[in-house]
Parts: structure tokens; C-alpha cells; sequence
């Protein structure tokens, strides 16, 4: 990976328009809307901005946030229609999920993709890109070189990297949000629900391919996965970025596709089960910009997740290493029962769905029973499986539009 191409020198909530032709527009579009401090400068010619949003017509801005412990993360920022029209509704912020980022959102045509789909319907869009991700690699001590730097799992993205995104959010435009997020970006959202915490700054979410209890995951290459990281864990803390191009993986994945009955001629169904609804050419352009990166330790607490049925912190593995961490000697629970009732949740899940899976989405949504009514919408695709919600031809129509309509009543 190209780590050392990654400027380092953003500093704390940097706003970096990345705008050439739209570089004017841009920079008194951050004024008017009263960011303070923002700078606008060059940036790499293969950002998300130049390579994936401009090229189809939108104004792009890249935001630059500093969480609490260091990582300089990017958001790009949409804040226009295709004919130019300034957003009139609300901002929405979109998560993407594992070993994926801000790509997810933009890799249709604007007919197909949610990003450019609310950006046309008058949304003020953010795109959120985790730590680790490729355009989220700086940190203001630590590089991606440095095991440190990989130290760790999804809970600091919901203990730092939410929260330093939403504050940026909220005080760039002054207005409450909508969020959407995909798999991971919908474990974390519900975490952070669970302990009372960002809904205050949001108006509702709209979780796709909800994941949060996954035991009975039916993926076989993740439950094949799981055991590999649990039963070999101290050989992948040794591999402190889990790098899914690198060779350590390369080698995993022989391993699982040399197995008897497995069938390997398409990666993305064995992970993400049958998608019904994806175009090659939309899976050759995910290919040249995904997977990316992501912490071992992260894989290896979504292994004990699988595990072990629960939705809790990352375990250390030892009585004296939880109560280091936590004060108490297994690690603490994120209580999906304590979700405020009165918070408007939008989830839509899908039939052949090998990650989120209708099992699991079942155990959630019984959490979710004392929810108020007209405050929870569930949808149920029966012919759509994980990577059809971000990346159908017909999400548009199926999707996004039922979610549109949600958002119009918050
Ligand atoms: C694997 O699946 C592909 C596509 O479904 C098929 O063309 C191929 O023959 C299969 N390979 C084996 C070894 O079954
Ligand atoms: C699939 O992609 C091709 C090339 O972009 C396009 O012509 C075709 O209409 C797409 N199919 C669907 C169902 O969107
Ligand atoms: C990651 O970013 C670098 C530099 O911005 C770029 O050259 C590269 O193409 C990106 N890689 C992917 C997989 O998007
Ligand atoms: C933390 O410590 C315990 C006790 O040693 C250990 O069995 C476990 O792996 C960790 N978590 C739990 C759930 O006990
Ligand atoms: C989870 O939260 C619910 C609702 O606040 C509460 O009744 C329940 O006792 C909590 N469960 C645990 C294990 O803390």
C-alpha cells in the first residue's frame, strides 16, 4: 500500500476543497455555510472527490477531521444537485461496512448510487471513510507502518471516530442529520445508540443489511473466518493491518477455496451470499477500488462475535487483561434493548443475505419489540443478499426510494 504518499500535514478540522474547476464555488460555499477555518488546497488527483464524484458532474468537498486519538479521517462532502440546485433538506451522513469505504456509495451511475440519488433530491450528503481506509491513513503521531497504528477494533470507531464525524457534521452546517449505514456502519451506529449516545445530533437512521448479533451467520467463508482468527490469534496480532490484497489473506483464501464443496469462481457470493442484482461492470469498478484495509484486531472481535452471540466489546482473553481495559473481567455488553424506543430506525435486510442474516436480523429486531410503532419501519427484500443495498441496478426503486420517504417524516 502507498502509506507513504499520505500527507500528513492536515491538522485538526481542515477543510480542504478539492475542486478544480468548482474550487470557487466550493470555497464560498464553505464560508456561506460558516465552517470555520477551512482552507482549500490541492489534493491527490485519485481522491474519492476527483476520481469518483466530480467526474459525474457533482461539486466534491473533502473534509478532514482529527478523532481523540489521532486519526486524521476524510469525509467527502456533496452539498449540490447534478443541475446545481443547493441542498434544501437536511444533511445525511452515509457509513460504509467492513474493508470498504466512501467508494460504496458512488460506484453506480448517479441514477443508481444513494449518494449522488440524495444529492439530486436536495440532501446536503457527507461520506464517511474509517480509519485505516485508504483515504483515512493519516494520523497526527502514528503511521500505517507502526503496529500501533492498527490498535484497534470497531469499538473505536464507535467510541471516536462517530463522534469526531458527527461534531464536524453538526457544527459545519448547524443542523440535525440523517444517517445511513451499511453492515458495519450499522453495528456501530446501533452500539452508540445502545449507550444513549450521537442520536441527540441525528433526526433518524437507516440501517442496510443491519448487523449486530451474528452467530448464525451463514457465510461460509466468514464462520470459516472466524475459526481460522480465533483458533490462530496470536499468528494475526502479529499481522497488525489485515490487508485483504496482502499475502497472509491471499493464503487464508487458498486454503478455504482448496476445500472440498467450495466454489470460489465468485469471492464476493461466498462472502456476501447470492446477489441478485449486480452488474459486472459495477463489480469490475469495486474491484479496482476495493477491498481496503482494516485492523486484525477488528476481524478478530467480529470472530468473537460470531463466536460467541453476543454484541460486546473486544475480549483480551484473559481475566487480567478485561479488567486492565474494562474494570471488570469480561468485556462489557452493548445492550441493544436500551435503544431509545422513541428514535426513528429505518432497516431493511434481505433473503439471501449471508452476513446480515434473516436469523440474526430476527434476534434484533425482538430487541427492538417495545420500539414505538410509527417510529420503526422494517423492510424485507426476499431476493436480495449483502452487497445488493449498496450496489443493485435497481437498489434506486427498491431501497432508496422507501428510505427517501422516511427521511421526508423526520
Ligand atoms: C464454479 O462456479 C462457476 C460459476 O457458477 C462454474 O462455472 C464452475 O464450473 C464451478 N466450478 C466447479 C469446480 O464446480
Ligand atoms: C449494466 O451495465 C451496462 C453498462 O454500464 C448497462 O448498459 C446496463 O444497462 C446495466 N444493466 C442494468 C440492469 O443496469
Ligand atoms: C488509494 O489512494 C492512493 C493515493 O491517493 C491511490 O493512488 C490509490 O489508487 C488508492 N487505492 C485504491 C485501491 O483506491
Ligand atoms: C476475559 O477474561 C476471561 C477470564 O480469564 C477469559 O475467559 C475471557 O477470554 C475474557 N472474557 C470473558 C468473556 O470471560
Ligand atoms: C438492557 O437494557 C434494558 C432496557 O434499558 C434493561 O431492561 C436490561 O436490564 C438491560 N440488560 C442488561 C443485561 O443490562
Amino acid at each position: 500500500m502507498a502509506h507513504n504518499l499520505i500527507n500528513f500535514t492536515a491538522a485538526v478540522l481542515l477543510c480542504v476543497g478539492v475542486c478544480s474547476a468548482a474550487e470557487a464555488r466550493t470555497r464560498s460555499y464553505s464560508v456561506s455555510n460558516g465552517i470555520g477555518r477551512s482552507l482549500v488546497s490541492e489534493s491527490s488527483s485519485d481522491s474519492i472527490c476527483n476520481s469518483m464524484v466530480q467526474p459525474q458532474g457533482y461539486v466534491c468537498q473533502e473534509h478532514k477531521v482529527t478523532t481523540e486519538d489521532g486519526y486524521i479521517l476524510t469525509m467527502q462532502r456533496i452539498p449540490v444537485s447534478r443541475s446545481s440546485k443547493r441542498a434544501d433538506k437536511p444533511p445525511v451522513l452515509l457509513q460504509h461496512g467492513l474493508m470498504m469505504d466512501a467508494v460504496t456509495w458512488v460506484l453506480n451511475s448517479p441514477d443508481q448510487s444513494l449518494a449522488f440519488i440524495l444529492a439530486d433530491n436536495g440532501y446536503d450528503v457527507w461520506l464517511a471513510n474509517s480509519r485505516g481506509t485508504n483515504s483515512s491513513l493519516a494520523h497526527t503521531s502514528l503511521s500505517p507502518s507502526d503496529p500501533a497504528y492498527w490498535e484497534w477494533s470497531w469499538d473505536e470507531l464507535v467510541a471516536y471516530d462517530l463522534p469526531a464525524m458527527f461534531q464536524h457534521i453538526h457544527g459545519a452546517t448547524g443542523q440535525k442529520f440523517h444517517y445511513v449505514g451499511h453492515s458495519l456502519g450499522t453495528l456501530i451506529a446501533l452500539a452508540a445508540f445502545s449507550k444513549q449516545e450521537l442520536f441527540g445530533m441525528l433526526r433518524s437512521a437507516a440501517l442496510l443489511s443491519p448487523i449486530a448479533y451474528v452467530n448464525q451467520i451463514s457465510s461460509p467463508l466468514a464462520k470459516s473466518a472466524a475459526d481460522i482468527f480465533l483458533g490462530e490469534q496470536l499468528y494475526w496480532l502479529g499481522l497488525h493491518e489485515f490487508e485483504p490484497k496482502g499475502e497472509a489473506v491471499g493464503k487464508l483464501l487458498n486454503d478455504f477455496c482448496n476445500q472440498p464443496g467450495i466454489n470460489c469462481s465468485n469471492l464476493m457470493n461466498i462472502m456476501t451470499g447470492p446477489n441478485c442484482c449486480i452488474n459486472s461492470s459495477t463489480m469490475n469498478v469495486f474491484l479496482e477500488h476495493e477491498p481496503q484495509a482494516t485492523a486484525t484486531k477488528n476481524m478478530i472481535h467480529l470472530a468473537q462475535m460470531i463466536r460467541m452471540g453476543t454484541v460486546a466489546m473486544y475480549d483480551y482473553g484473559n481475566e487480567d487483561d478485561n479488567m486492565s481495559h474494562y474494570g471488570q473481567s469480561t468485556p462489557p455488553a452493548y445492550n441493544m434493548t436500551s435503544i431509545p424506543n422513541d428514535f426513528p430506525l429505518y432497516l431493511s435486510y434481505g433473503g439471501k443475505d449471508a452476513l446480515s442474516d434473516v436469523k440474526d436480523v430476527q434476534v434484533l429486531l425482538n430487541c427492538l419489540k417495545d420500539h414505538n410503532g410509527d417510529k420503526l419501519v422494517v423492510q424485507y427484500r426476499d431476493d436480495y443478499a449483502h452487497a445488493d443495498f449498496v450496489f443493485g441496478f435497481n437498489a434506486h426503486e427498491v431501497i432508496y426510494d422507501p428510505l427517501m420517504a422516511f427521511f421526508r417524516l423526520h
